[in-house]
């Protein structure tokens, strides 16, 4: 079984694909983690974003061990990391490098601790639409942007990062409009995906809904 969830920063991806890996006992590939890893690394070697030669040979060389490596650095999660990665992103050979890595982990999904799972639950921008366009169920979870900012701004201030709302904002609005606008591999949602918002549904009441078209579809 293969579910893909797509979606803009924020709009509540990551929890139910853990609620979901959980439940049904499926690995998750957060494909952001692809992007961030190429983001970084460019940043580490003090490349400019703009320089696409570096961005591509960084995404050619990429490997699974060395992108969870650089998920230990914690730059990778900050907001620089997710701008800086939305910036590589939008260079079609460096997508187009990192496709086939995406695309392998459904033929022999994994836990962290290398347990094989029974199934795989991708997360990211693109994952319905061009990374597993014949996935079994498709989501694309969305939430307004000053939703979706607010819940950022929380969790940066739990982190203890110090922010505030109106640069979350103005962040997360300029990072919807990069991912949706480029010309390879726009967010957007596939045809057949199911598209919940989550501004006003809670991640509990979502998981649940998300729960319901999975059991159907093991079903037939
Ligand atoms: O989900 P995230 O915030 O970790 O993603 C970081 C950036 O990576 C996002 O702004 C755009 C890019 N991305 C992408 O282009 N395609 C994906 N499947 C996942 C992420």
């Amino acid at each position: 079984m293969i579910i893909t969830i797509d979606g803009p920063a924020a709009a509540g991806k990551g929890t139910l694909a853990s609620n979901l890996s959980k439940k049904y006992g499926y690995a998750y590939f957060d494909t952001g983690m692809v992007y961030r890893a190429v983001g970084l690394e460019m940043h580490l070697l003090g490349k400019d974003l703009s320089d696409k030669e570096a961005a591509l040979s960084i995404a050619q060389n990429l490997t699974f061990e060395h992108m969870h490596e650089l998920a230990q650095n914690p730059d990778f999660r900050s907001a620089l990391g997710g701008k800086n990665a939305s910036i590589v992103s939008a260079y079609p050979e460096v997508r187009a490098a990192l496709l086939k890595m995406q695309q392998d982990f459904a033929l022999h999904p994994v836990f962290a601790d290398g347990t094989p799972a029974k199934g795989v639950i991708y997360d990211g921008r693109d994952t319905g639409t061009v990374v597993c366009p014949h996935a079994d169920v498709k989501f694309f979870i969305t939430a307004s942007a000053e939703v979706r900012a607010e819940r950022r701004y929380k969790e940066f201030l739990q982190k203890g990062i110090s922010t505030n709302y109106d640069e979350v904002l103005a962040d997360v609005k300029a990072r919807d409009e990069r991912d949706s606008n480029r010309a390879t591999a726009p967010m957007k949602p596939a045809v057949d995906a199911i598209i919940f918002d989550t501004s006003s549904l809670s991640i509990q009441d979502v998981t649940e809904k998300a729960c319901e078209v999975i059991d159907e579809k093991q079903k037939n």
